[in-house]
């Protein structure tokens, strides 16, 4: 089976570590060893919100974390919603493949509008998965990297291309996710790791910004430092992401920080992120916004010459 990898994050704002640990390392990982393809879903912004906001500065700044993580241009295809007609042409067939009560039923976009701070909830808010299936479906993406919160959307996918292959024949693959191994990283304030939440460590984030961050972050009244999720979430969401970016068990860290307490669990977060992050606010550092801009039109020209191959076999299989 030729597996192909597609994954791709809504050009909203900094990716952050919980970003990294949950999906950039692993898709850092993954290139070279399968053709690779991550999409700027530029135009999966306005799901949730009435205007693409800041879009063309959003856009290159998830570039630049892309290539400051590693992920190499050479063996990825970057690229994006927007430049591309044919994949979004995809979605009016895959539409016709989906009932509404099952578009209503999805468990994500539930949750999405729940938070949603629009008064009227759009037709693309509802419908905005299957146009994610056409994101995995015109490269016949096989593997998707992605969190829990976007199983349903892979579900869906899965649900298109088999109705697809039923009613005109086989032309896609059944895509699986792949879930990060890590644990889920939470934010400084022990919620959700979100930049909106101001809990969360960018990874264009400064020194000093790194510093102040962690220095305001929860911990607990207990002085003795423990390694325990249950009942000490905030002191453990630390240990877990010094760990994670020493390479080092949390509960090791615990044991060797001990009556050291909060200050020195701190001191220690700070020097773990600031020395892991260094590499990644060098690369940063040598590149520009004409560097993505360039490397966004080298991508978007590959995924373009791909979804014109799959929009003219979709369109052979349905009789057009
Ligand atoms: N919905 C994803 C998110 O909000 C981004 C995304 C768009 C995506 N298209 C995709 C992820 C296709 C994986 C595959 O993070």
């Amino acid at each position: 089976m030729n597996d192909v990898v597609l994954t791709g994050d809504r050009p909203t704002g900094p990716l952050h570590l919980g970003h990294y640990f949950g999906s950039l390392a692993n898709r850092v990982e993954l290139q070279g060893r399968y053709p690779m393809y991550v999409l700027v879903a530029d135009y999966q912004v306005i799901t949730d919100r009435d205007t693409p906001g800041e879009i063309r500065r959003n856009t290159t700044d998830l570039v630049l974390d892309y290539l400051a993580v590693g992920i190499d241009p050479a063996r990825a295809v970057i690229f994006q919603h927007s430049a591309i007609p044919e994949l979004n042409q995809l979605m009016l067939p895959f539409l016709s493949l989906v009932s509404v009560a099952e578009l209503r039923r999805n468990p994500t976009v539930k949750d999405e509008i729940a938070h949603s701070s629009q008064r009227a909830v759009s037709g693309l808010m509802f419908t905005y998965p299957v146009h994610q299936a056409a994101d995995i479906l015109f490269c016949k993406g096989t593997l998707v990297p992605v969190g829990k919160d976007q199983l349903p959307h892979v579900e869906v996918t899965r649900l298109v291309a088999r109705r697809f292959n039923e009613r005109y024949g086989p032309v896609f693959p059944l895509p699986e996710a792949m879930m990060g191994e890590h644990p889920l990283l939470k934010g400084l304030d022990g919620g959700k790791m979100s930049k909106s939440r101001g809990n969360a460590i960018a990874l264009s984030a400064t020194e000093d910004e790194t510093a102040a961050l962690i220095r305001k972050a929860r911990t607990d009244a207990e002085r003795h430092i423990t390694f325990d999720e249950e009942r000490r979430p905030e002191v453990a969401n630390l240990l877990t992401l010094a760990g994670l970016c020493l390479g080092r068990s949390p509960r090791e860290l615990a044991e060797e920080i001990g009556d050291g307490g909060a200050a020195t669990l701190k001191r220690v977060t700070t020097e773990a992120v600031n020395e892991f992050l260094r590499p990644i606010r060098k690369r940063r550092a040598e590149l520009g916004e004409g560097d993505a801009r360039r490397i966004l039109a080298e991508g978007n020209e590959r995924a373009r010459e791909r979804a014109v191959l799959t929009l003219e076999e979709v369109r052979q299989a349905m009789g057009f």
